[in-house]
């Protein structure tokens, strides 16, 4: 490298800056190369609802590698019928159809197709502090300024109403919107739990124009906020639902379920090479089925109601809000949230932000009593010291 050649780092995207390496991983227990070990309580993101290399998921991984590991849409598999029955046994009858495919974001993307070509339509209504993903379409949903302002202009014709605010999102849909796109639990834009009243305005907002309500719950989904499906807690059902992260035990999936009535408005074609891969598929098959034997989505609720009163009693000179349903927690504090995470980090404890000043707390729904329990012991001794 001469002098003249900017500092860059090999993984796009990232700043050089220090960062916590981490080789291996078991349940809600993350190493580091030392052998110095740590309580996740949201460095999986989301993506492990089922802690790291669930066993089960491992096993059903490295037995499908040996029999097939790639094969195109165009071929049918019986892992992958087995893995979309089991996903619809789960959902109410009213949704028919899966889109598999490989992230969050492409679950959205499909969504957005879905919505124009059932619709006719192109307008799409979105919650302001939503979060989407960063291709272009799902990020024209993305409500954060910094996410958006260096790629625009977006994809026209997305509007973005508050969070919560049933009447603003009543007057925005209108007979030219195709979509209502909304995270029950709001995650990045720092969790925000959504109304029943937000809900239900968006469903009979929708019913009443003819367009069609997604629930994003790639973050919210599969057992975090107590429920299988977060939906669920509302019993507000959506047209098409987004799922992705933990949908597979920890290797990459989307999938965009879709509503029967809505199948055969669906006009040309959507299609991905990787989407719906027998790996992912008995991967999701065996996280599915750990999920649901485990009454994860339970123990989330159990844990999360002991962990949202613990995280109450925090002083309140520090902390501005606390927030969460099951274990999807959000601590507002008042300054930013930086040196709080990096104290607890030191102690053997990582949790993410979500903006600057929110501490987001995921941890994987099979943390222990003791393990969460140590943590909010943690986070509680890390406040109060400063
Ligand atoms: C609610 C929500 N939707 C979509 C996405 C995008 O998912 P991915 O990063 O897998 O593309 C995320 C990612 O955090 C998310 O939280």
């Amino acid at each position: 490298m001469t002098s003249a050649e900017p500092a860059v780092s090999p993984e796009f995207g990232v700043s050089s800056a220090e960062r916590l390496t981490l080789v291996r991983g078991r349940g809600a227990r993350l190493w580091d190369p030392s052998g110095r070990s740590y309580v996740d309580l949201g460095a999986t993101h989301g993506v492990g609802n089922l802690g790291e290399s669930p066993p089960e998921v491992v096993s059903a991984i490295a037995t499908q590698a040996h029999e097939l590991l790639y094969l195109g849409s165009g071929y049918a598999n019986p892992v992958r019928t087995a893995f979309l029955e089991r996903l619809l046994s789960l959902l109410p009858s009213s949704f028919g159809s899966v889109f598999l495919s490989n992230s969050g974001t492409e679950a959205v993307e499909a969504a957005l197709k879905v919505a124009r070509s059932a619709t006719g339509r192109s307008k799409v209504v979105a919650a302001m502090r939503g979060f989407h993903g960063r291709t272009l379409g799902a990020l024209s949903a993305t409500w954060r300024r910094e996410f958006r302002e260096p790629f625009e202009p977006l994809v026209p014709g997305f509007v973005h109403v508050p969070f919560n605010d049933a009447a603003a999102l009543e007057a925005a849909v209108d007979e030219k919107t195709a979509l209502v796109l909304i995270e029950p639990v709001q995650g990045e834009g720092g969790i925000h739990v959504a109304s029943e009243e937000f809900l239900r305005a968006a469903r009979s907002a929708t019913a009443r124009t003819g367009s069609l309500l997604a629930f994003d719950e790639v973050q919210c989904g599969l057992g975090r906020t107590g429920r299988l499906f977060a939906f669920e807690r509302w019993g507000v059902v959506p047209d098409l639902l987004l799922l992705a992260k933990s949908l597979a035990g920890g290797i990459p999936i989307g999938a965009t379920v879709v509503a029967r009535e809505v199948v055969p408005r669906f006009r040309g074609s959507h299609h991905s090479t990787f989407g719906g891969n027998p790996l992912a598929c008995a991967a999701g098959l065996a996280a599915l089925d750990l999920l649901v034997r485990e009454r994860l989505p339970e123990r989330a609720e159990r844990l999360g109601v002991l962990g949202l009163e613990r995280l109450k009693n925090l002083p309140s000179e520090s902390v501005r809000e606390v927030r969460g349903l099951g274990l999807m927690i959000g601590v507002e504090f008042r300054n930013r949230v930086a040196p709080i995470l990096s104290a607890l980090e030191a102690r053997g404890f990582l949790a993410i932000s979500a903006g600057s000043t929110v501490m987001r707390l995921l941890p994987p729904l099979v943390i222990t009593d003791e393990e969460w329990e140590s943590g909010l012991r943690a986070i509680t001794e890390v406040v109060a010291g400063g």
